[in-house]
């Protein structure tokens, strides 16, 4: 509109005139365009508002869960912990990704959207597959998959619907029933019954002991025998039904680590070598039954880690190694000169082993080994040439015996 006054404005002007202000008012123009625009919608906004969204990908974990039993599925990309502040402002759709249809908001069908999590009450096996969340805002959009398997209820789904638990021998520790949080939240008291293989364990029992108010059950004394699997449940009712939520847990009993005070049984002091050729000095440590996780085992030349040393790489540290051999544990770091340079003949090599219990080094040199040389190349030679001097004396010794014999016959002669 303004464009069109400013024009008018000055009716009067010659084309020539317009032709010479033209720059000038395509500039005013173009600023009045700008004006207009910048009081518009965002672009962003409306590419939002059509449905393009930024794919996050896959999260890491699938869900399995079994049939007949309540699932709730989180929107990966939305922290729990965050929902009470990002909740009332962001929109939380779900869809599985066969399909274009998002689930519906509303209850009473068997899948909603509730804080925005994905409910699907009860699970069947033909729900699995991938789903796919979106969040959405006035000005942004993101969305990430996850995964879902519904197994059914057979001892064979176990090791896949398990969540693994490990705890020590010979301790007290506890076992904890995963995944709770949607079933238990507004509960007062919650009532998680356990099962090992099945069998309901004794409330009264000085082996488990459920402890009340938590997701815990605690095992005195872990026996090997204590592995296996354990399942917990818990009581959810919906619309006025029932339903069982029960977790799996695989239980395994890890032998209790113990530290030992480990030796450094190589390198030896002095490693020979031709400067130029390649060379692995193996450092090795004996644990016994100590356990390889605890230790560490490094090089150092003279008082700096090799990294440091070497900025170029000539001279590494391998790959660590933990092995046992007849039930003892050994670790092995090996230092790689590629190649040995005559540096190296003068330059300390530690190999150095620390755990909780001890600290030890162990001193290496490179020496230039005796590399091919004219003496010892001529050897058979000057052997050859000794043994022929040798006769050629021994003749010439002769000769002169025989002459001094003639000396003394004349001599002795008449
Ligand atoms: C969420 O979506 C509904 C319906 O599409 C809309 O009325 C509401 O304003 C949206 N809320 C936000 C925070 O975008
Ligand atoms: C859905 O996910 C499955 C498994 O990840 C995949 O094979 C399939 O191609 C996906 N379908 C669509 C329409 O994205
Ligand atoms: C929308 O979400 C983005 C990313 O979380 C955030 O930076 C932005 O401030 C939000 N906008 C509104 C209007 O809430
Ligand atoms: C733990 O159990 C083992 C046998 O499994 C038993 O020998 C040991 O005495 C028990 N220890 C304690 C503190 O009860
Ligand atoms: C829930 O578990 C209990 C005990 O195992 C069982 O008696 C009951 O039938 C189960 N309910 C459903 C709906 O599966
Ligand atoms: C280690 O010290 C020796 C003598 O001080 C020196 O000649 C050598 O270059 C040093 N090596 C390294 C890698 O710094």
């Amino acid at each position: 509109m303004q464009g069109c006054r400013l024009r008018g404005a000055e009716p009067m002007i010659s084309t020539s005139r317009v032709l010479q202000k033209l720059p000038e008012t395509m500039l005013v123009l173009y600023m009045l365009m700008m004006g207009v625009y910048s009081f518009a919608p965002q672009p962003e906004e409306r590419t939002v508002a059509a449905g393009n969204c930024q794919f996050l990908g896959k999260h890491f974990k699938t869900d399995f869960k079994v049939e007949g039993e309540p699932v709730v599925l989180k929107c990966p990309q939305v922290q729990l912990w965050l929902w009470e502040s990002v909740g009332p402002h962001i929109n939380v759709t779900w869809r599985k990704n066969d399909s274009a249809r998002t689930v519906p908001g509303e209850e009473g069908t068997r899948m909603w959207v509730q804080d925005g999590a994905l409910w699907i009450l009860p699970g069947l096996q033909e729900d699995s597959g991938t789903y796919i969340c979106t969040v959405r805002n006035a000005s942004y959009c993101d969305e990430m998959s996850t995964e879902l398997r519904v197994f059914e209820k057979t001892e064979a789904s176990l090791p896949f619907i398990s969540y693994p638990q490990i705890l020590t021998l010979s301790t007290s520790g506890s076992l904890v029933c995963p995944e709770l949080s949607e079933f238990t939240r507004n509960k007062m008291e919650v009532k998680i019954q356990w099962y090992k293989d099945s069998v309901l364990l004794d409330q009264d029992n000085d082996k488990f002991l459920s402890v009340r108010g938590t997701p815990r059950l605690l095992i005195h004394n872990v026996s090997a025998e204590d592995a296996g699997y354990y399942s917990c449940a818990v009581v959810f009712a919906h619309a006025g039904t029932q339903y069982n939520v029960t977790r799996n847990i695989e239980l395994r009993v890890n032998k209790k680590e113990e530290e030992t005070i480990p030796v450094i049984i190589s390198p030896h002091q002095t490693i020979s070598a031709s400067l130029g050729s390649r060379l692995t000095i193996p450092c090795k440590v004996f644990l016994g039954a100590g356990t390889h996780s605890t230790t560490m085992l490094w090089w150092m030349a003279n008082t700096t880690s090799i990294e440091g040393a070497y900025r170029g790489g000539r001279v590494t540290e391998g790959q660590r190694q933990e092995y046992s051999e007849n039930n003892e544990n050994y670790i092995e770091v090996p230092l790689i000169f590629d190649p040995v340079i005559r540096e190296d003949l003068n330059t300390d090599f530690k190999c150095v082993v620390r755990n909780t219990l001890s600290f030890q080094m162990l001193r290496t040199t490179v020496k230039e080994a005796a590399s091919f040389s004219w003496e010892i190349a001529l050897a058979p030679l000057s052997l050859v040439v000794l043994v022929l001097v040798g006769i050629w004396m021994h003749r010439w010794y002769k000769h002169r015996t025989g002459k001094t014999y003639g000396l003394t016959t004349l001599k002795t002669g008449p």
